[in-house]
């Protein structure tokens, strides 16, 4: 059987490539034969466009069949999976009364592990090789559930002049999210939207690369048009345009997380 790993993409900064990069990444793990489950706990639904049309994601999002209402009632997360076009790969589609999720778990017992046993028995059935969640931009009770739920974390950071702020947020929160779930590790900081004509592009990676007990991805993902327009069509880039260069690098950041955590 199968151990299936979970990883969070999570940065309290919004616009950092958590969207864009847990769909990428989850569409090469596909690729590369791995079994991927896809979680939008983020209330945007970018995760769920990436790979369903706006009238499908609101269609999802208005019946029953979503994150939302399946931690909100507390069921079994194996009854809510949609399959995407493409083999391998799954998906838990978010709604958009995902930004009232804070309220409904306020008064839970054990509020900040709901997600965590919702998603037991498909953890434990083995079924995927992945389970990869798209958290949204903020650290509040909800994301302490993606990541109560996850074995790791994932970082993107985007390559800009503020690209690094709230970065010690982010580790506070990690701290903080230990005390509760200590087997969560840190699996790396991703680098996103590159530009490597900008100096700050090179100031991100120092400082990125001079912090201890971070590792910081070899591989990372230039700014490139093809991106939003995949997007724009509902289709992971890989999908939309195989041979353009973020599509390349989105499959080497597939093939170096996979090889991380299998070394
Ligand atoms: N490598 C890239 N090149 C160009 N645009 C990108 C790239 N990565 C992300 N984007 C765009 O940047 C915006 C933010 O990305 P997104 O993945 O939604 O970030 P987050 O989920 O952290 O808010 C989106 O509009 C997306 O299309
Ligand atoms: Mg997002």
């Amino acid at each position: 059987m199968k151990k299936t790993v979970t990883i969070c993409f999570a940065n309290n900064k919004g616009g950092s490539g958590k969207s864009t990069t847990c769909g990428n990444v989850g569409y090469y793990l596909a690729q590369q034969g791995k079994k991927v489950l896809l979680l939008d706990g983020d209330m945007q639904l970018n995760l769920s466009l990436s790979f369903f049309s706006e009238e499908e994601v609101l269609g999802m999002a208005q019946s029953e069949q979503n994150l939302y209402h399946a931690v909100r009632l507390q069921k079994d997360l194996a009854d809510f999976i949609v399959h995407t076009p493409y083999e391998n790969l799954d998906l838990i589609p978010s709604s958009t009364l995902m930004s009232g999720i804070e309220y409904e778990l306020f008064t839970k017992w054990q509020r900040e592990l709901i997600l965590r046993k919702c998603l037991q028995s498909v953890k434990e059935s083995g079924e995927y090789d992945y389970i990869l969640m798209d958290a949204p931009p903020t650290l509040g009770g909800w994301a302490m559930n993606l990541l109560c739920a996850s074995d790791w974390l994932l970082i993107p950071v985007e390559a800009s002049p503020w690209g690094l702020f709230g970065l010690a947020n982010m580790f506070e929160f990690f701290n903080t999210v230990r005390q509760i779930s200590p087997e969560l590790g840190l699996l790396g900081i991703v680098v996103t939207k590159v530009n490597e004509r900008k100096n700050y592009f090179r100031q991100t990676m120092d400082v990125l690369r001079g912090m201890e007990n971070v590792y910081t991805f070899e591989s990372y993902i230039k700014v490139d048009a093809s991106i939003e327009w995949a997007q724009d069509a509902s289709q992971p880039v890989g999908a939309f345009r195989r041979g353009c260069r973020s599509a390349a690098e989105y499959e080497a950041l597939a093939k170096e997380i996979d090889a991380r955590l299998n070394a």
